[in-house]
């Protein structure tokens, strides 16, 4: 089977005038199946939105090969959506023209992109707020109405990078459960940085480890648990080891115990 998303000793190495070149990626091989849904951890500078950038065709690798679906990644693609920690909607623009954005700079058919935009925007939990303006949203409303944004164009992957780090502990939560729910009725495949240990065992099916920078992959551990998991399931015995194994790995790629860096 060809892999959605497959990164092939990958490196990057930013060359910025006058300055010592930075070696932000280093030798990452990873090969993401169709419909996965992968959490990446690791410290702060390791390279994991450098890994984003070069999936999006922002910045091009200094060597190794990154596919999509079979598809060498050259410049950025329609294929693929992005959420970033911020959702910078357009203040002028209401959230249903806001999400239908990226299906106006593509030209894709405005009634099928209206009709896949009102229904992500129900499956988001924003039916009735498409006429609203940003400014009278929540801050957790406005992400959820960034990620319908990512996903209205039916992107094949869907990266995400630490999409719920600026919002509040619960919040963060309920957005948590709420992108389970998504991904589960639409199954795209999902990368997804955090810093949150818990959020990653809570989501993905295989959470890899980085190292600090240059980012090289440290580990690559499995979650089979069922789904769909809620919060309840992070006390359970299964999300405890697979924590622990994280924190363990995180240790390695500190240096220093990751338990009082990573909450
Ligand atoms: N456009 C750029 N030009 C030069 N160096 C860059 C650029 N973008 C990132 N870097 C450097 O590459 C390294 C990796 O950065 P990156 O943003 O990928 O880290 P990160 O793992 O996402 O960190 P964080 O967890 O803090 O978001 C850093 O040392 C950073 O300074
Ligand atoms: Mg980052």
């Amino acid at each position: 089977m060809v892999a959605s998303l497959e990164f092939k000793d990958v490196n990057l190495t930013y060359q910025v005038d006058g300055r010592a070149p930075v070696n932000a990626v280093c030798g990452v091989s990873l090969s993401i199946g169709d419909g996965e849904f992968v959490a990446v951890v690791g410290p702060s500078g390791c390279g994991k939105s450098s890994l984003l950038k070069l999936a999006l065709g922002l910045e091009m690798k200094t060597g190794g090969t990154i596919h999509i679906g079979g598809d060498e990644v050259e410049k950025p693609r329609r294929d693929v959506g992005v959420v970033f920690q911020s959702p910078v909607l357009l203040p002028w623009r209401t959230i249903l023209q806001n999400v239908l954005l990226p299906a106006d700079v593509l030209k894709l058919p405005k009634a099928e992109a209206s009709r896949n935009a009102m229904d992500l925007l129900a499956l988001a939990g924003l039916k009735g707020f498409e006429e609203a303006y940003p400014h009278e949203l929540s801050g957790g409303m406005q992400q959820r109405a960034g990620i319908v944004r990512a996903l209205v164009h039916d992107p094949r992957v869907l990266l995400m990078d630490e999409p719920f780090a600026a919002l509040d502990a619960l919040t963060r939560e309920t957005m948590s459960i709420e992108l389970q729910r998504i991904w589960m009725a639409r199954r795209k495949t999902i990368v997804f940085v955090t810093h949150n240990i818990s959020e990653a065992v809570l989501l993905a099916d295989r959470i890899v480890v980085m190292s600090a920078r240059p980012g090289r992959i440290i580990s690559d551990l499995q979650n089979p648990e069922p789904r769909p998991r809620d919060i309840r399931f992070l006390s359970q015995p299964a999300a405890s080891e697979l924590s622990g194994k994280i924190r363990e790995s995180l240790d390695r790629a500190y240096g220093i115990p990751a338990r009082e860096l990573v909450a």
